[in-house]
């Protein structure tokens, strides 16, 4: 039988994701000294791992190319699902939020309000529930910059600890919703891969209760 492979996001989640592994008994030992290797092989060959940007996790997991993944669901949200989300693994924990400058009324007026945000249809989302017309500029990164150098009236974007709002004089004026890392499987593979799939479920369902 070929590995099961696994597409993990790089980055915030992926220590996390690995002392995880490592606690239900997986060997990461590979990952840890992946160099610039890019297929690492976990638990003795039992797992094949791919680390990934966050949206190209969901990319190989939807194409079948990767038969689980672990993604914030943040990124879920953003790109839809077709695909099934198995577990809440409970870290990564953090919010998305609507955010403008400190003292800004941002509900002030009727002129259809600019909101820059990495997270595009989130945001028209969050505002269409609310049957508010924004306009939304989508940028890559530091999406705070955008209010303090008046290309937009607010933000919408991930919040952890809050430092970043503050280091830049900004604030929470709503919280849009909860976010923390899934573990997702592509469709077809959790029909032909069920059991081992299934015996992985359960492990981390034990260890992140
Ligand atoms: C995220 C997010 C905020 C920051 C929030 O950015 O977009 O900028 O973290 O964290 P805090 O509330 O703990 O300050 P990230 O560091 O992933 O980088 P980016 O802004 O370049 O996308």
């Amino acid at each position: 039988m070929n590995p099961i492979r696994i597409a993990l996001t790089k980055g915030r989640l992926e220590k996390t994701t690995i002392e995880l592994f490592e606690k239900i008994g997986y060997n990461c030992d590979e990952v840890h000294n992946k160099g610039r290797k890019l297929i690492l092989s976990v638990g003795g060959g039992q797992f094949e791992v791919v680390l990934a940007k966050a949206a190209d996790v969901i990319t190989y997991v939807e194409h079948g190319v990767c038969d689980l993944g672990v993604v914030g669901k943040d990124t879920i949200l953003e790109k839809g699902t077709s695909f099934y989300e198995l577990l809440d693994l409970g870290f990564g924990k953090c919010k998305f939020a609507l955010a403008c400058k400190n003292g800004y009324d941002f509900y002030h007026g009727y002129g259809a309000k600019t909101i820059a945000t990495k997270y595009p249809n989130v945001t028209r989302t969050f505002f269409e529930g609310k049957d508010m017309d924004v306009r939304v500029i989508k940028i890559e990164g530091s999406v705070e910059l955008a209010p303090l150098v008046g290309l937009s009236d607010g933000i919408v974007d991930i919040v952890e600890t809050g430092s970043t709002l503050k280091a830049n004089n900004l604030s929470v004026i709503e919280y849009v919703t909860d976010i923390s890392a899934r573990l997702i499987a592509n469709i077809a593979s959790l029909k032909l891969r069920k059991k081992e799939i299934e015996e992985l479920v359960s492990k981390l369902e034990a260890e992140v209760k």
